[in-house]
């Protein structure tokens, strides 16, 4: 194998939620100083411009809903090029370590002696409900949040969910759409038909789409407007204490009306 006098390493970098603005200055100087980049599908492509031109640039996500590498072909990749190249920038969307496998990837190169680093990014737990004006926590509607995989790796409902649930705090789920009727119904079996919620496809992006019911309503609103992955799922109160922004941002239109 090909190897190089540069020192191997690994920056796990968060790219944000969509918007190429919603990225860190760190994430920024970390793109730039690649040799290799293995990025992911929600990454918008526009950061790769950051990247120096003689950067090799490796698309490492799932296509047509086909992983075009295997999450153990991904780690070698990673150690390969780590010692042909020097430093391997692993671009992610959101945050790395949120349902991002940034750890797990961290873990399976630092045994080959791989200097590991991590840059958070913004994640769209957070970023997706803010551009729809949603806040996630508000005083006098709620004190807390969870953040929840609606698919485990056994591809089931997340026990969390049903915990949730029982609480006031608001609920934000990813990954969850192909299990959306069965959170209703969790919800449902907790009295909380009237509860509001959102669902947001693409959020931060040009290609937003939102919906908005309660419980009672949602997977009807989901149907007439298509919404579909990835998308991010919010219910609680704060769904109807959202504001109304008027900023227009990187070219999108003002969606915080969009109902
Ligand atoms: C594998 S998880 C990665 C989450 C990411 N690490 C983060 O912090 O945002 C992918 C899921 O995040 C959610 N997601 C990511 N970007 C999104 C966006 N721009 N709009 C809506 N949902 C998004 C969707 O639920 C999607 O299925």
């Amino acid at each position: 194998m090909e190897t190089t006098n540069k020192i191997p390493k690994l920056t796990v970098v968060g790219a944000g939620p969509g918007d190429p603005d919603l990225i860190t200055l760190k994430a920024i100087k970390a793109i730039a100083s690649a040799d290799v980049i293995l990025y992911d599908a929600l990454i918008n492509e526009e950061l790769l411009e950051y990247a120096s031109p003689n950067t090799e640039i490796i698309f490492v996500g799932k296509r047509k809903g086909c992983y075009v590498y295997q999450q153990e072909q991904i780690n070698e990749l990673i150690v390969n090029r780590a010692k042909s190249h020097g430093h391997v920038v692993r671009l992610k969307g959101g945050d790395p370590f949120v349902f991002g496998r940034g750890a797990e990837e961290i873990d399976y190169v630092k045994p080959f002696g791989i200097e590991t680093y991590v840059v958070p990014g913004i994640s769209s737990a957070l970023a997706v409900p803010a551009y729809q004006g949603i806040p996630l926590t508000k005083r006098g509607a709620s004190e807390s949040f969870w953040v929840i995989t609606g698919t485990t790796k056994l591809h089931q409902l997340s026990g969390d969910v049903m915990l949730a649930a029982q609480s006031t705090a608001t609920v934000v789920i990813l990954m969850g759409m192909s299990k959306l009727a069965e959170i209703v119904e969790v919800f449902k079996s907790q009295n909380k038909l009237d509860v509001p919620i959102a669902i947001i496809q693409n959020g931060t992006t040009e290609h937003e789409k939102a919906g908005y019911g309660t419980i009672s309503t949602i997977c009807k609103i989901v149907k007439e407007k298509q919404l579909a992955n990835p998308a991010i799922i919010i219910i609680g109160e704060v769904v109807n204490k959202r504001v109304v922004l008027s900023s227009v941002i990187n070219g999108l239109k003002d969606q915080s009306t969009a109902i």
